[in-house]
């Protein structure tokens, strides 16, 4: 299936999944907008598309359960962005093409969003109708995913960063937690709901850990050479604040390499699965990987 159909059909229902999460759970109309703001102001939802592609790679259907995990997910991410863009953090204006949370709800409500975003993705997860086991693993995992192993010690890492001169390896370990485990989660959550074996998970956070890096290095070169126009979000902040990004500590031309080369080795891992487990398919996986290249 061509990844556009893919997304045509899976993205609504997951987005429907939050809505109705949050139209029915939040009892203050302020905290309801501000939250329905951020998820509305759109995004690539390339954590969910990586949950739901990497499911059906193994022929399983996609049923409401897996539309509420990967809900679930994108309900973090949007609160990581809220957060990351508060004047405390990397104080952005512009977000997915629209005034940031605060620049419209305020700081106190923007910070608000986010902690009942960050919290209503692990009520909507105990909320599936999965069986016990699973469902004890993918909140597990989505907790130590995000916290404090995952992305928010990345965030923090990242911020205490800035200004000073860090290592490659010091780098890619910020963007591997900050950026790099949820999208680790999102491929790993795909193969716990296709029932997968360890071996298989394993795999799959291999290839996950290279399209995390990826996807940052990708986020650090676009600042640089991209629009604000074509992100929705300002451009050359990483300068401004002089950030640790890869093009500030390898150049463009060394970034654009260290790119290419996480999304070989995703690619490789890929085909090794295609020929190792008898029920994968690869060709949606291979699709999503070229949404982490350059253009
Ligand atoms: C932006 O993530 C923040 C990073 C982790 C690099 P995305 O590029 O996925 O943002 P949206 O969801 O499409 O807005
Ligand atoms: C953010 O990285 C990663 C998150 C956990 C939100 P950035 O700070 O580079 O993300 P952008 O460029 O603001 O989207
Ligand atoms: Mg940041
Ligand atoms: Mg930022
Ligand atoms: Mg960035």
């Amino acid at each position: 299936m061509k990844l556009t159909d893919f997304s045509a059909i899976h993205l609504p229902l997951v987005e429907q999944e939050i809505h109705s999460f949050l139209n029915e759970h939040t009892s203050d109309e302020q905290l309801k907008e501000s939250m329905i703001y951020s998820i509305d102001a759109g995004g690539k939802r390339i954590r969910p598309l990586l949950l739901l592609g990497t499911l059906s790679s193994f022929s399983v259907d996609i049923d409401v359960n897996a539309y509420q995990v990967a809900a679930a997910l994108e309900m973090i991410h949007t609160y990581s962005l809220i957060h990351d863009d508060l004047p405390a953090m990397d104080n952005d204006d512009l977000r997915r093409g629209k005034p940031t949370n605060h620049k419209v709800y305020g700081e106190a409500l923007a910070i608000l969003a986010g902690d009942a975003l960050l919290t209503g993705a692990f009520q909507l997860l105990t909320m599936t109708k999965l069986p016990n086991s699973p469902k004890l693993l993918l909140l597990q995992q989505l907790a130590v995913s995000a916290g404090t192993q995952g992305m928010v010690a990345g965030q923090a890492a990242d911020i205490q960063g800035e200004a000073k001169q860090l290592t490659l390896a010091e780098l890619a370990s910020i963007h591997e937690r900050k950026t790099g485990r949820l999208i680790r989660y999102a491929m790993l959550a795909g193969g716990i709901l296709a029932q997968q074996p360890e071996e298989v998970l394993d795999q799959l956070q291999k290839i996950a850990a290279h399209l995390g890096l990826a996807f940052q290095i990708r986020d650090d070169l676009l600042d640089v050479v991209s629009t604000t126009e074509a992100l929705g979000k300002t451009v050359g902040k990483d300068e401004q604040v002089e950030k640790n990004t890869y093009p500030r500590l390898l150049g463009i031309e060394k970034t654009r390499e260290a790119l290419k080369q996480e999304i070989r080795l995703a690619n490789g891992i890929i085909d090794q699965l295609e020929e190792n487990v008898y029920s994968f398919n690869g060709q949606l996986l291979r699709q999503l990987v070229k949404q982490f290249d350059e253009k």
